[in-house]
């Protein structure tokens, strides 16, 4: 009958035996914690190798892109003023610091920055899974397992990955303009910026595409800026209340400004 413990053959124990005896005699080290090749590494990558070093780079990369995706809203809102106001903010952002810096200089270390903060969150976030997997191979088999994770933390990794490919779309839609003139007529010019938006939402499975995915934002900045005050160690339950509050407040006022834009547009607000 195979399962249940198999008797120990005298083979077993005896190699068993000597593989601790040397071990012992060699004192080498138990597990991969201690080997010499880790200690040569940099801090950060030592600290980042482990599951509490992901979860700042998680939270500390997830706050530089909150603070993106809240300046970005801001400044989008100029879309109300106009074509001239918001056209004009465009290009005032890359001219920031000129002439003190070459002009679109600030604004590509600001890219940068911001690029490599993506790419920290998404890393962290997959070594997350893996790691996690790793611990515990054996799904969960009932949902009653899950009654302290509520639906926002179960589904991160599906709102998160479904909010990159929106932002995949949208660099082509309005960075690079590849998919911005599909379905619609008129020229993209990288300039003109609010008439691009305004071309772009008047399509509108394109405004339905833009407000789901940003909905899902929301879910996701929701839970993450709730449980970034846990990865950071600040987690009294004395703040529970005002971390509940800015949690849904932030994500609320980011969502909130970003579906008014296509909204705007499809009720002939915004137009040009
Ligand atoms: C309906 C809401 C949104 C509108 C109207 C909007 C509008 C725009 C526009 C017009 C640009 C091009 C700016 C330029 O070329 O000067 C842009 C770029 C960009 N957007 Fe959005 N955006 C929205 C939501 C989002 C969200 C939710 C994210 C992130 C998840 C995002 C991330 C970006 C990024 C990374 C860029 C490239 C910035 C750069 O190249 O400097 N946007 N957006």
């Amino acid at each position: 009958m195979s399962g249940g413990c198999e008797p120990t053959t005298s083979v077993g124990t005896a190699s068993m035996a000597q593989t601790i005896t040397k071990s012992r005699g060699a004192r080498e080290p138990v597990t991969g914690t201690a080997l010499s090749s880790r200690k040569k590494r940099p801090f950060l990558v030592d600290i980042y190798s482990t599951a509490v070093g992901k979860k700042y780079a998680m939270a500390i990369s997830g706050i530089a892109l909150m603070g993106f995706v809240l300046f970005h809203m801001i400044g989008n809102l100029k879309m109300y003023y106009g074509a001239y106001e918001l056209n004009n903010y465009a290009a005032f952002l890359k001219e920031l610091l000129y002439p003190l810096a070459p002009k679109g200089a600030v604004l590509w270390i600001l890219r940068g920055g911001l690029l490599a903060m993506l790419v920290l969150h998404l890393h962290a976030a997959w070594s997350l899974t893996v790691m996690n997997r790793q611990a515990r191979p054996v799904q969960y088999q009932s949902p009653r397992d899950y009654e302290v994770a509520n639906f926002a933390s179960r589904t991160m990794r599906y709102s998160g990955m479904i909010v990159f490919s929106f932002l995949v779309w949208h660099l082509l839609d309005l960075t690079f303009g590849v998919v911005n003139t599909v379905g619609t007529e008129g020229e993209f010019v990288r300039e003109e910026v609010y008439q691009n938006v305004v071309r772009s939402f008047d399509r509108w499975p394109v405004a339905a595409f833009y407000i789901l995915a940003n909905l899902l934002l929301g879910i996701h900045l929701r839970h993450g800026a709730w449980s970034l005050f846990q990865s950071l160690g600040w987690n009294n339950p004395r703040f529970n209340a005002w971390r509940w509050a800015f949690a849904t407040g932030f994500s609320l006022v980011v969502v909130i400004g970003n579906i008014s834009f296509p909204i705007a547009v499809l009720a002939g607000i915004v137009k040009v």
